[in-house]
């Protein structure tokens, strides 16, 4: 939700800024702006648009300086327009803010601001900071000026101070021509990165965006807050106290975050995927010894063999994951489990105790919903662990445990890679508890793996249908409706398929258990609305072909994802994508990887901006 860039050090801070923005503009894209400090002299651009139209104004009309803070938003307060876009000012223009989150409080701060004299110009809540910070600061002379400097100097304290007044989430930057020569940082809630240069200091709220130009960083912590000069990072916790903390090397490969050739990061990530799920069971997985390890898993046998019961907690595509993973659980493990919507797991008082293991899956690790989930699970003392694919991101460090999944940075909105990758994660968690609890054997357990570790050549297989997938597409790219039915495992999957469409194509659509079609949207199927039906080899395919026959005798069209040598299905439906054989288990990972690819096909067709899909965030930062 919303991207901050910063470039403090000795080079033009604009290019690097612009440069930064585009990369985190998977967290919002509606409107962009730039702030400089040149010559002591505050500068800004601003505009509603993409960072390539704030580009294009800046070109005609370029700000200089090498100090620089930008912001690339997605709207919360107030719709896309110039005076909404950050960064904010105060009533004099000498203190400007950006800021990812939501001061909850704003309207009050407003409402008391606005007494004292300050004049709004926006609907944002950022703009309370601004004024706040101005209300806030005073240059005081002589000696006690040096003190202050000493400290940080005023506008640090101002920003301190200011921050005791706002309740809600927070990542921010502020400069200004009161103090010229440093940015001020602070977070709570919301991620912010320093990465360190030879005399330049890099600001971003994301990793990825920074792996061009270096790869020490630091991460601000929860309720600390900074001050960044060419060479230094000085860090504050609450009470304005002076906090040593080590920089970090950081070892993904920057090429990995940029696109490699393919047109967009949403088609990369699904190729990456074969490797991504090597990665991530790289190192945990022993077939021979039947064994598998988490390093940071943090639970004993005692309390994986305690566990009673599993709640999966997450949003979106990962709460998907979720729903795979309680049929693993109740298979593998024999646990009772749940899937929770986040935002609804933390608010409903949930009855849960030290014997239930609260499992939380979140790409990002920021997900405000599924931060508080986390928080509400520890609240009531069950045993939290997160899947996750940023390391030390808030819910892996609010987590007892850990797994990452190492699917490497995923950039396109549309989780693809994060997904399939979580989904090893779980499955590997379920033999686990299978095995601590005494409910699957060895030799079970090996069989199981030794499917997974034939998982990647399948995927690999499953994406030599590509161009096939792409001519399904071409048929079918201008409905406005579609239907994704499944059964077992095979429903989460139909709902993860319906959930890709709709987000990058914009068509609706809508994930069904296939059983459930008759009780209601078989009354949706004409033909002009394609069904989506994952019809795999296994337990419930007879069934399967009966709603198959059900859309057929309507006059619906269907799109079968069939197991490799299926003919049959050939006559009943009107295309056949097809994956390899897999075991039933695994099935869903396979089934996933078609209906990634026929959303990306449709929405390339219709013309839509694939990787950032207008609406949407990367990183969901607020509730
Ligand atoms: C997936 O395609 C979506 N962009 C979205 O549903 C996402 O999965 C959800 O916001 C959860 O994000 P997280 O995994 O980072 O917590």
């Amino acid at each position: 939700m919303c991207g901050i860039f910063g470039y403090i050090g000795e080079k033009e801070a604009v290019p690097f800024i612009l440069e930064g923005l585009k990369k985190l503009e998977y967290r919002g894209y509606d409107s962009a702006g730039i702030s400089t400090l040149d010559q002591g002299k505050l500068f800004l651009s601003k505009r509603a648009g993409k960072i390539a139209d704030l580009e294009k104004q800046l070109k005609k009309k370029p700000i200089g300086g090498d100090i620089g803070i930008g912001h690339t938003r997605w709207a919360t307060h107030g719709r896309p327009s110039h005076a909404n876009s950050h960064p904010h000012e105060d009533c004099q223009g000498k203190i400007v803010v950006v800021h990812n989150g939501i001061i909850e409080n704003f309207l009050e701060l407003r409402r008391e601001l606005s007494e004292k004299g300050h004049k709004f110009i926006s609907a944002t809540d950022t703009e309370v900071l601004a004024h706040l910070i101005e209300e806030n600061f005073s240059l005081p002379a002589g000696p006690l000026r040096r003190e202050a400097s000493r400290q940080g100097g005023d506008l640090h304290k101002a920003v301190t101070k200011a921050l005791k007044f706002v309740r809600g989430s927070y990542a921010l930057a502020v400069i200004s021509e009161h103090e010229p020569k440093k940015i001020i940082i602070a977070r709570n809630g919301s991620p912010l990165i320093v990465g360190f240069g030879a005399k330049e200091c890099f600001l971003s709220s994301d990793i990825p965006a920074l792996l061009k130009y270096v790869n020490m960083i630091i991460k601000l912590e929860n309720d600390e807050t900074g001050i960044i000069t060419p060479n230094k990072l000085k860090i504050f916790n609450s009470e304005g106290k002076l906090i040593k903390r080590k920089r970090e090397l950081i070892s993904w490969d920057p090429e990995s975050a940029e696109k490699d050739g393919y047109s967009h990061f949403m088609l990369k990530e699904i190729h990456e995927q074969p490797n991504a799920i090597r990665k991530s069971i790289e190192g945990r997985i022993f077939a021979e010894s039947h064994k598998i390890h988490f390093d940071e898993l943090n639970l004993s046998d005692e309390e994986m063999r305690n566990i009673n019961r599993v709640v999966f907690t997450a949003c979106g595509t990962s709460w998907h994951a979720g729903l795979v993973g309680e049929y693993w659980f109740e298979q593998f493990a024999k646990i009772p489990t749940e899937v929770e919507y986040a935002a609804e797991f933390r608010y409903r008082h949930p009855i849960i105790d030290e014997n239930t293991l609260v499992i939380a899956i979140t790409q990002s690790g920021e997900t405000a919903d599924t931060l508080g989930a986390v928080w509400e699970a520890k609240a009531q003392n069950a045993k939290v662990i997160s899947i996750c694919n940023v390391v030390g991101s808030s819910i892996a460090r609010e987590s007892h445990g850990v797994v990452y999944t190492d699917a490497g940075p995923e950039i396109g909105v549309a989780s693809t890679k994060a997904f399939t990758t979580q989904l090893v994660i779980v499955y590997l968690l379920a033999i686990l508890f299978g095995k601590r609890k005494g409910k699957i054997s060895d030799h079970d357990a090996t069989k199981l793996i030794n499917d997974l570790i034939e998982l990647p050549t399948k995927i690999e297989q499953a994406l030599y249908q590509e161009k096939a997938i792409e001519k399904v597409a071409e048929k079918f790219y201008k409905a406005t409706n579609a239907l994704y039915l499944g059964r077992g495992k095979g429903f989460p999957i139909a709902l993860e398929g319906a959930l890709k469409l709709k987000e990058v194509s914009y068509i609706h659509a809508e994930g069904y258990p296939a059983a459930e079609m008759k009780h209601g949207p078989i009354a949706l199927i004409d033909k002009n609305m394609p069904v989506v039906v994952i019809a795999l080899a296994g337990r419930r395919y007879e069934k399967i072909l009966g709603n198959i026959e059900e859309v057929k005798a309507r006059g619906g069209v269907v799109i079968c994802i069939a197991t490799e040598g299926d003919f049959s299905l050939a006559e009943s439906a009107d295309e056949v994508i097809s994956i390899p054989k897999s075991s039933e288990a695994l099935s869903p990972i396979l089934a996933v990887v078609p209906l990634q690819l026929l959303a990306y096909y449709i929405a390339l067709k219709r013309g839509c901006h694939v990787d950032q899909p207008r609406n949407l965030a990367k990183s969901v930062t607020v509730e």
